[in-house]
């Protein structure tokens, strides 16, 4: 009977495990928030306009400073600067994506990964 309920339970929590992993493979992180349209010569602020994306999009694996959580390397204001001196070649790996970092390209728009690696290069 104890055996019973003993391989009852390891199957039981073997499920639930699975059901758990195939729920981590099938999330997807919230859309975006809308950015605001820019209009030629508009003075937006980009770092704000940045904040709420990174919020949504980069934050899980970068952490709330740009430190790294799941992402092995720091993306704070120093690292950027250092790593990445021209801006857009840091737009480019979020748009490309690289290693385990996925792509954004036909995620973000043009704008929105503009204004979410102002926002990183503010990080400290
Ligand atoms: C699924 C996890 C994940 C998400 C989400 C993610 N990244 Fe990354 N990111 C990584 C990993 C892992 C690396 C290291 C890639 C490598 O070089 O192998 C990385 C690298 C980078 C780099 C290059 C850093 C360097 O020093 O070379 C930048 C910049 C960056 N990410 C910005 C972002 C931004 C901005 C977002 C949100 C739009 C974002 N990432 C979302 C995992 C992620």
């Amino acid at each position: 009977m104890l055996r019973r309920t003993v391989v009852l339970v390891q199957a039981l929590t073997a499920v639930i495990a699975a059901a758990g992993v195939v729920m981590l493979l099938v999330a997807q992180p919230p859309p975006p928030p809308p950015m605001p349209v820019r209009a030629p010569g508009s003075t937006i602020d980009l770092v704000a306009a940045g904040r709420p994306i990174y919020a949504s999009q980069c934050e899980s694996c970068h952490g709330a400073w740009g430190e790294g959580v799941y992402a092995p390397v720091t993306i704070d204001a120093a690292a950027s600067k250092a790593k990445f001196p021209d801006p857009e070649v840091e737009e480019a790996v979020v748009l490309d994506g690289r290693g385990q970092m996925p792509s954004f390209r036909g995620r973000l728009t043009a704008d929105q990964v503009e204004a979410v690696v102002a926002y990183v290069r503010t990080l400290s």
